[in-house]
C-alpha cells in the first residue's frame, strides 16, 4: 500500500518524501505546483499534478492508487500574505481540506498527518509552549490551520477519521546531501534571507525590531531542521497505522535563538561578514516562540538529530550556495 503526500513538491513535503522513500515506502505525490517544484519530487514517487479543491481529480487518484494514509502539506503558508488576502487562506487551506476529507472518507482512507503551526498559539502566555496552552491565532494563516485541526476533530467524531496535527516551530535547513532545499518566491524566512548576503544577492540583512523583551532585544525563535520534521511525519503516520488515537504535537528543538544570534552563526558558517541593519518591527511578531516537544518525544519516540544551529545553517548554506536561484539552477 502507498502513502499519499499532498504538497509533496513543497519545502517540507519534498523532504518528507525523500525520507519516506529512503525508508522503503511506496509514495504517491500530488501537488498543484503553484508554490512547489516538479524538480523537488523524488524520482521514485508517482506524481499527480492536481489541486486538492478538485474533488474529481482527488477521487480518481484514490480509485487508482491503493492509499493507506495521507500526509497533508498542501496549503498556503505565509503569515504576511494571509493578512493581505485572508480569503485565499480560507479557500486554499479550509476549502481544500474540506474537499480532501470528503474524498478520503468516501474512499475509506481514514489516517491523516498534517502540517499545523506554532501560529495557532498567537501570542504565547509562557515559554516553552505546551500543546495544551491557549490557542488564539493573530493572523488568518494560524486561524485557518487551527480550523483545519478542528475540522479533523469533528470528522473523527462523526466518521472515525484519525489525525495527527504537527505544530511546527521554525522549519529550516536542507537535505544533508544537498539534493533538495528551501525555495520560496518571495522568500520571507530569516535564514534563507540571511544567506542571500554571502550569495551576493543582498547587501545586508535587515533585522525587524531591536526592542523586544529578550536578551539582545531581537526576537527569539526555535529552529528545527526540515529532516527532523520529515522524520516526525513518518513516526506520526506509523503511530496512526498502529491504531493510535487522534493527537496534536509541537515540533521544535526547545532552544531559542535571537535573530542576532542566528546572523552571528551564519557569519561563522559562511565566513562572510554579513552586515546587519536594525529595522522597524514587523507587525505580528511575538517576542519569543519556543516549543516544548516532550510529548512528541515520549509518545512518538521522536528524537531530533540536528539540535545544533551551526549544523542546521551549514545544510542550508550548502543548498543555497549551490542553488542561488533555487530549482531554476
Ligand atoms: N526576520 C528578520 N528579517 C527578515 C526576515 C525575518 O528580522 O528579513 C525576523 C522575523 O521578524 C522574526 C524571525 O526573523 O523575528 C523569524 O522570522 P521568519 O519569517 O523566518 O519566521 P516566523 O517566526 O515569522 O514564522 C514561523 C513560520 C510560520 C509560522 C510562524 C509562527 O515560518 O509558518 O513561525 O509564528 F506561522
Amino acid at each position: 500500500m502507498a502513502i499519499l503526500v499532498l504538497g509533496g513538491a513543497g519545502y517540507i513535503g519534498s523532504h518528507t518524501v525523500y525520507e519516506l522513500i529512503g525508508a522503503g515506502r511506496d509514495v504517491v505525490v500530488a501537488d498543484n505546483l503553484v508554490t512547489g517544484f516538479r524538480k523537488a519530487v523524488h524520482p521514485k514517487a508517482r506524481f499527480y499534478e492536481l489541486d486538492i479543491r478538485d474533488r474529481k481529480a482527488l477521487d480518481a487518484l484514490f480509485e487508482r492508487e491503493n492509499i493507506e494514509g495521507v500526509i497533508h502539506f498542501a496549503a498556503s503558508s505565509q503569515v504576511g500574505e494571509s493578512m493581505k488576502d485572508p480569503l485565499k487562506y480560507y479557500d486554499n487551506n479550509l476549502w481544500g481540506t474540506n474537499c480532501l476529507l470528503e474524498s478520503m472518507v468516501a474512499h475509506n482512507v481514514k489516517k491523516i498527518v498534517f502540517s499545523s503551526t506554532a501560529a495557532t498559539y498567537g501570542l504565547p502566555e509562557k515559554t516553552p509552549i505546551l500543546e495544551t496552552d491557549r490557542t488564539s491565532p493573530i493572523n488568518p494563516y494560524g486561524e485557518t490551520k487551527l480550523a483545519m485541526e478542528k475540522m479533523m476533530r469533528w470528522t473523527d467524531l462523526a466518521c472515525g477519521l484519525k489525525y495527527v496535527a504537527l505544530r511546527y516551530f521554525n522549519a529550516c535547513g536542507a537535505h544533508p546531501d544537498g539534493v533538495i532545499g528551501e525555495a520560496h518566491d518571495p522568500e520571507t524566512h530569516l535564514i534563507p534571507i540571511i544567506l542571500q548576503v554571502p550569495n551576493g544577492q543582498r547587501e545586508f540583512i535587515g533585522i525587524f525590531g531591536g526592542d523586544y523583551n529578550t536578551k539582545d532585544g531581537t526576537c527569539v525563535r526555535d529552529y528545527i531542521h526540515v529532516t527532523d520534521l520529515a522524520q516526525a511525519h513518518i513516526l506520526a503516520l506509523d503511530y496512526l497505522l498502529a491504531g493510535g488515537e487522534s493527537n496534536t504535537f509541537n515540533l521544535g528543538n526547545g532552544v531559542g535563538f535571537t535573530n542576532k544570534e542566528v546572523v552571528e552563526t551564519a557569519r561563522r558558517v559562511t565566513g562572510h561578514p554579513i552586515p546587519e541593519k536594525l529595522l522597524d518591527r514587523r507587525p505580528g511578531d511575538p517576542d519569543i516562540l519556543v516549543a516544548s516537544s516532550e510529548k512528541a518525544k515520549s509518545v512518538l519516540g521522536w528524537s531530533p538529530k540536528y539540535a545544533d544551529l551551526e549544523t542546521i545553517i551549514s545544510t542550508a548554506w550548502n543548498w543555497h550556495r549551490t542553488h542561488p536561484h533555487g530549482y531554476a539552477d
